[in-house]
């Protein structure tokens, strides 16, 4: 039997404040200075804190998400704000331009995106938002009308991102796993030649520390890659395209995504459809995942560099995200439980959170976004591996620990893995919705 500390006083009324004040009328900002649009990975994780406040609001900020959906079934990464001026963000609308470049590709014509996508966490925070209140959610048609969204998106990946032709969803931009400048892409793109400095003027750095920030050689590499993705009409390879020259298998995507196919039949059984279908998928990929991606050596799983570099060195947070997969061998659980508390990750011994890169890796900076510091929608994520695989004193206490550090940090959008000292931007939604989510669950453990 495992006891629940209560949560730190100022958590629940900070985290409603934070995502009441990002709300838009539709969906959540993530920050309204540094991210002032819709974004998808965060939107599913603010849907799953604030069904606790609203479930219809929770309800509302993903269908404001999946009605940006193109005919191809993929879900873009960003749906802009109209309201917001065009230079508030790079790159904005005027960059993307997704009406007339993504066309062909079945952009949608009522709303501007970006063309590029993010980890699949979708279908599990429908899940997680209708179960919040099955009522309220059948009354409204809630999953009726999300199921053959999801099925379109998931089909989207599955059809035309397997460019690796091993079964797993490839990504084409450092921006589609979400953690953009890991360091598990310092090697692919390298082979990246990046746009001429000056030629874009970064918003990012208006809101924010350039020491916390990706560097301005990143950037020139991630305008090269959207703009040619763009350029060729955001075709897929396999749909004509001419192919991305970077090209990443990444096991915390493809992790999501098999976590999503679960949801997934667990929604098409809700809505009396076929769900054997999704339950098949989330076996084949788990299979491939092991297949292509686990180092039995390194106890974690690894990115593979589909351009020529193989499986990618460096030790990332993505490779323990496989932790959040039901069904994945015991013996791989254990190991990745090792790895996570073991001196590369530090959980419970040099460090009470999971930091998002190898506390002894060749590039660890404890507070450049992705190559250090540690990212509270990564530990929740972890949080709930830890609960799945009978890890429940870790998961409690790595609870605990995001708990006091949401609200310590003021919802930092990141912290550095050491101090807990905060990074990037403060009143970020994630981080208020699933410390919001952690203290309901916590307040629910016996
Ligand atoms: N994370 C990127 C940014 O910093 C885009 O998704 O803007």
């Amino acid at each position: 039997m495992t006891s629940a500390r209560p949560a730190p006083p100022g958590l629940a009324d900070g985290a409603r404040r934070v995502l009441l004040a990002n709300w838009t009328g539709s969906s959540t900002v993530p920050s309204p200075g540094l991210y002032p649009h819709q974004w998808s990975w965060d939107s599913a994780f603010i849907a799953i804190g604030s069904r606790h406040i609203s479930p219809r609001r929770a309800q509302r900020e993903l269908e404001t998400l999946l009605a940006a959906q193109w005919s191809d079934g993929r879900i873009p990464h960003i749906v802009f704000n109209p309201a917001v001026p065009p230079t508030a963000y790079f790159p904005g609308p005027g960059f993307w331009r997704s009406t007339t470049a993504g066309a062909a590709a079945g952009a949608p014509r009522h709303v501007e995106t970006s063309g590029i996508v993010q980890p699949p966490v979708h279908a599990l925070a429908c899940l997680l938002v209708h179960r919040a209140d099955p009522r309220s959610s059948a009354r409204h048609g809630f999953l009726a009308r999300v199921h053959p969204r999801l099925a379109a998106w998931h089909r989207y990946l599955g059809r035309a991102r397997d460019l690796g032709g091993g079964g797993l969803v490839s990504v084409v931009h450092p921006w589609e796993p979400g953690m953009d400048n890991s360091p598990c892409w310092d090697a692919p793109l390298a082979r990246v030649e990046p746009v001429p400095p000056g030629t874009f003027h970064r918003a990012d750095l208006d809101h924010g520390a350039a020491s916390d920030r990706p560097t301005d050689l990143d950037y020139g590499r991630y305008v090269r890659l959207a703009a040619d993705y763009r350029d060729g009409g955001y075709a897929d390879y396999r749909d004509g395209g001419a192919g991305s020259a970077f090209l990443v298998e990444d096991p915390g995507v493809n992790a999501l995504l098999i976590a999503s196919e679960h949801a997934l039949a667990e929604i098409a059984a809700l809505v009396g459809a076929d769900a054997s279908v999704h339950r098949r998928r989330a076996a084949y990929l788990t299979a491939a995942l092991v297949d292509r991606l686990w180092d039995p050596a390194a106890g974690l799983f690894r990115c593979r560099d589909l351009r020529g570099g193989g499986l990618i060195p460096e030790l990332s947070a993505a490779g323990l995200l496989p932790l959040l997969v039901p069904g994945l061998p015991r013996e791989i659980a254990a190991a990745l439980v090792r790895t996570a508390c073991g001196p590369h990750f530090g959980l419970g011994h040099t460090v009470r959170l999971v930091p998002s890169y190898d506390l002894r890796g060749r590039a660890f900076d404890p507070a450049r976004y992705w190559r250090g510091p540690t990212w509270f929608n990564v530990n929740w994520l972890l949080e709930r591996g830890l609960r799945l695989h009978g890890e429940p004193e870790r998961a409690d206490a790595l609870r605990a620990a995001a708990l006091e550090t949401a609200v310590a940090s003021g919802f930092a959008e990141y912290v550095d893995p050491y101090t807990g000292e905060a990074r990037g931007t403060r009143d970020f939604g994630w981080t208020a919705a699933l410390a919001l989510d952690l203290a309901v669950a916590a307040d629910q453990t016996p």
